[in-house]
């Protein structure tokens, strides 16, 4: 293959002398592999590069799309020093094809490939996550309160998982997923010396994110090890029936349902079109967490609909982020109670904080229920002046979880992964349902990193402390400001060094500093904010 200027290869294409082809190029109207070319020395491959002019190819490039059942082992691109066959050798075409996106070497299945370079790069936008169905044979049988972690997420090193449709197949149904090739393998099983082997079963996994070695991660993690991955299905295509290490061209149906999935997508995006969209189609607000609103979820605003508001302890997140939620009409939810009551019932339940896998356990365990402040008799405020009630295992511990030993306990229990994995779980499945403010510590960055508004509060240490002694006095207990200061900055410390989703502002969070304002000043700037995202998305 070789290149040669782009102009040279307009003009054999038949589109006219080298003068008039560059200034087709200079107007824009080229593009090659989905990008747009306007330089007149640039250089391509009219035999493996998708040229388009005005969106069209040029004569005699022929397009062409191939589904290949790529076996385990095999690359799905080409690389000489990895030192395993590629699977774009077992497809014999003249035209140079290439993979859309890849599938890991140990795993088999669908690998769609094709020399059409504007309609890969749009398929592999990481904006649109088309649905990737896999199925997963993994040791063991993961019970029922497993897969639905799985369906909600689960914490990997690198942040969250997205909820995932995860099914566990009864025995034998992955027959009814996988074709010829499988059945054949069977046989050849069947034939084999019988030996005794562990139990496995197979579950069917449909992903809307890719991320490296995502689904041998989640499954390790879960304690059931992937054996064997198969893809079976990337949005509209399915495998069928293909055999192993076979291939063959899509249908024009199946190109055209390709193109009107990238269509689809684009549309979807529009600014205008996020309001309707329903929020993610996620379960409704948590059956484990019980969060209430504080109002009915109905408002007609047409503000953001997922609004995450971080910052450290006592730079007004809770009381912005509760006035927000009851003028939107929002879930107000404030996840900093959570890791509260975990360390409270360590304490109470005598479980050393120190011990990170008891604790952790508690996390897994305890039913937390976050509810709002009503009183015994359903009347609002509640005679106490809580501004929520938390019920862990059915035990009213609101208070509890203010007290100073649970201050000094909390910032270590909220290090650690698998607290934090436990409740950010529950955390996500309520702020996915929408219509909510959720306050904490990494909701922008780890719960709701697609939060729709992001606002990280933040003040000096002094002047937060400052608040905090007000409070407590506020609730007659003793409080001296240097004292609170101290313990201020050391929970400042752990809660920004942690190793596991530390404090720190989301990279599209707008910042407020709090320090000289009023209570009242911070809700309007963020009712400010709210406004200006309504106006800029309408
Ligand atoms: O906001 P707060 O002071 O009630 O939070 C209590 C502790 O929980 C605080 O030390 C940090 C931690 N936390 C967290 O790590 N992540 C959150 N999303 C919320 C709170």
């Amino acid at each position: 293959m070789s290149e040669e200027r782009l102009q040279k290869i307009l003009a054999q294409a038949g589109l006219g002398s080298r003068r008039s082809c560059e200034e087709i190029i200079l107007a824009g109207r080229v593009t090659v592999d989905g990008r747009v070319v306007t330089e007149l020395g640039a250089k391509a491959d009219a035999a493996s590069s998708d040229i388009r002019v005005d969106g069209q190819p040029l004569a005699g490039q022929r397009l062409r799309y191939v589904i290949l059942h790529k076996p385990a082992g095999y690359l799905s691109g080409r690389d000489p020093r990895a030192g395993y066959p590629s699977g774009l050798d077992l497809v014999s075409v003249s035209e140079r094809l290439y993979a859309v996106g890849r599938l890991d070497q140990d795993s088999a299945g669908l690998l769609l490939l094709t020399n059409d370079g504007e309609l890969t790069q749009r398929l592999l936008h990481p904006r649109y996550e088309h649905p990737k169905t896999y199925l997963v044979q993994v040791q063991g049988v993961p019970n029922p309160r497993k897969i639905r972690r799985w369906q909600h997420g689960v914490m990997l090193d690198d942040g969250p998982t997205a909820p995932a449709e995860v099914e566990l197949l009864r025995r034998g149904g992955e027959r009814a997923w996988l074709g010829r090739g499988f059945a054949e393998e069977r046989k050849r099983d069947a034939k084999a010396p019988a030996e005794p082997q562990p139990r496995t079963s197979w579950l069917k996994i449909t992903l809307r994110e890719g991320r490296k070695r995502q689904l041998r991660r989640m499954t390790a993690l879960l304690g059931h090890p992937a054996l064997r991955v198969i893809r079976i299905g990337l949005g509209p295509l399915v495998l069928g029936n293909l055999a192993p290490g076979k291939w063959r061209d899509l249908t024009s149906a199946e190109v055209q349902a390709l193109r009107d999935l990238v269509a689809q997508s684009e549309e979807g995006q529009r600014p205008d079109e996020r309001q309707r969209r329903p929020n993610s189609g996620m379960p409704a607000a948590g059956q484990r967490a019980g969060a209430q609103p504080t109002g009915e979820r109905t408002t007609k605003t047409p503000g953001p609909s997922t609004i995450a508001i971080d910052g450290p302890s006592a730079s007004g997140k809770s009381t912005v982020g509760g006035r927000l939620a009851q003028e939107l009409g929002y879930l107000y939810f404030d996840t900093g109670v959570m890791y509260r009551a975990i360390t409270w019932i360590a304490l109470e339940r005598g479980v050393p904080i120190a011990n990170e896998a008891a604790v952790t356990a508690l996390a897994q365990q305890v039913k937390l229920d976050i509810l709002p402040p009503a009183s015994a008799d359903g009347q609002r405020p509640h005679p106490d002046g809580r501004d929520v009630t938390v019920l862990a295992d059915g035990q009213d511990i609101t208070w509890q979880i203010r007290r100073p030993e649970v201050e000094r306990a909390v910032s270590p229990v909220s290090a650690y992964p698998g607290v934090r994995a436990a409740l950010t779980l529950q955390q996500r499945r309520i702020g996915q349902a929408g219509r909510v403010v959720m306050v904490g510590r990494d909701i922008g960055t780890v719960v709701l990193p697609r939060a729709d508004l992001k606002i990280y509060l933040d003040a000096s240490v002094r002047e937060r402390a400052r608040r905090r002694c007000l409070e407590r006095r506020a609730r007659g207990e003793d409080a001296e400001l240097e004292e609170v200061l101290a313990e201020m900055k050391r929970r400042d410390e752990i809660d920004s060094s942690r190793e596991c989703a530390p404090l720190s502002a989301a990279a599209d969070a707008i910042v407020v500093d709090t320090s000289d304002l009023t209570v009242e000043q911070v809700v309007t700037r963020v009712q400010g904010l709210v406004e200006r995202w309504a106006g800029k998305v309408r």
